[in-house]
C-alpha cells in the first residue's frame, strides 16, 4: 500500500471533497422534482467555469457571487423563475452535508499531531458555515479562503497560500482534493497529492498525475500515518 512519509499537514479542498455538493439540490427534491440532478449538476459546472473565467479576465468577485451567478444561469436554462426556490438553494449551500467518513478521518490525522486545513474557493462566511454545520471546525488549524489572494484556483498563489499560513514547504503537506483538475494543479505546484475520486473520472489530460488515487476519504490516514505507528 502507498505511505506517503514525512507529511506534517493535511490540506483539504472543501466543495466535492469535504462537502457534497449536490446536497443542497437533492434537499429540495420537493419543489424540483426530477430536475434536481440536471441543476445540480450544471449548477456546480457553471460555478466553475465562472471561476475560471473570471480568473482568466482579471475580474474576480467572491465565490458567493460566483455561486448565485451560476445558479441563475442554471435556474434560467431549465426555465424555473422562483425566487424563493432560488434562496432557499442559496441558503442550503451554506449547510452542505459532509460525507460519511470526513469526522473520524479528521480526528485520525487530528490525534497524530498532522495539521489539518481547508484550502478553498469558498468565502470565509460560507467555509465557516458549512464547517459548524458538520461539527468539523472545530479540528482545523486553519481555514484558508483564496479570498485572501482575490484569485481562484488553480492559480499558484492559491496552493502558495496553504504554505505561508502554515509555515511549511510545498512538500510537507498532502493535499486533497476530489476535484481532478484541482488535484493535478497542486501536483503541479509541488503538493504531495491525493485525488479523491469519489466520481470514478478519468484521468486529466493537464500537469501533473497526483501521487495516488483514493476513492474516499477513509484511505487517507494509513497512506498518510502508515510510517509512523500511529496509523
Ligand atoms: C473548492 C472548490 C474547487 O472548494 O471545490 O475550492
Amino acid at each position: 500500500m502507498l505511505e506517503l512519509h514525512g507529511i506534517e499537514a493535511c490540506v483539504f479542498d472543501a466543495y466535492g471533497t469535504l462537502f457534497d455538493v449536490n446536497s443542497a439540490a437533492r434537499s429540495a427534491q420537493d419543489s424540483l422534482g426530477e430536475k434536481w440532478q440536471p441543476l445540480s449538476e450544471l449548477w456546480r459546472a457553471k460555478q466553475l467555469q465562472y471561476s475560471w473565467l473570471r480568473g482568466l479576465a482579471n475580474h474576480h468577485t467572491d465565490f458567493w457571487q460566483v455561486t448565485g451567478d451560476a445558479l441563475d444561469f442554471t435556474m434560467s436554462t431549465l426555465q424555473i423563475e422562483d425566487p424563493v426556490l432560488r434562496g432557499r438553494l442559496m441558503n442550503l449551500y451554506l449547510v452542505l452535508s459532509a460525507y460519511p467518513e470526513v469526522p473520524d478521518t479528521l480526528k485520525r490525522l487530528k490525534a497524530s499531531n498532522r495539521k489539518l486545513a481547508i484550502l478553498s474557493n469558498g468565502t470565509p462566511a460560507m467555509l465557516a458555515a458549512a464547517a459548524a454545520n458538520a461539527g468539523i471546525a472545530e479540528l482545523f488549524d486553519a481555514v484558508l479562503s483564496v479570498e485572501e489572494v482575490s484569485v481562484y484556483k488553480p492559480h499558484p498563489s492559491v496552493y502558495q497560500l496553504a504554505c505561508d499560513r502554515l509555515n511549511l514547504a510545498a512538500g510537507g503537506i498532502c493535499f486533497v482534493s476530489s476535484n481532478g483538475w484541482d488535484a493535478y494543479s497542486a501536483k503541479a505546484f509541488g503538493f504531495r497529492v491525493l485525488w479523491c475520486n469519489r466520481f470514478r473520472q478519468e484521468p486529466e489530460r493537464i500537469p501533473a498525475t497526483p501521487d495516488a488515487q483514493i476513492a474516499t476519504l477513509a484511505e487517507l490516514p494509513d497512506i498518510v500515518l502508515g510510517g509512523d505507528g500511529l496509523g
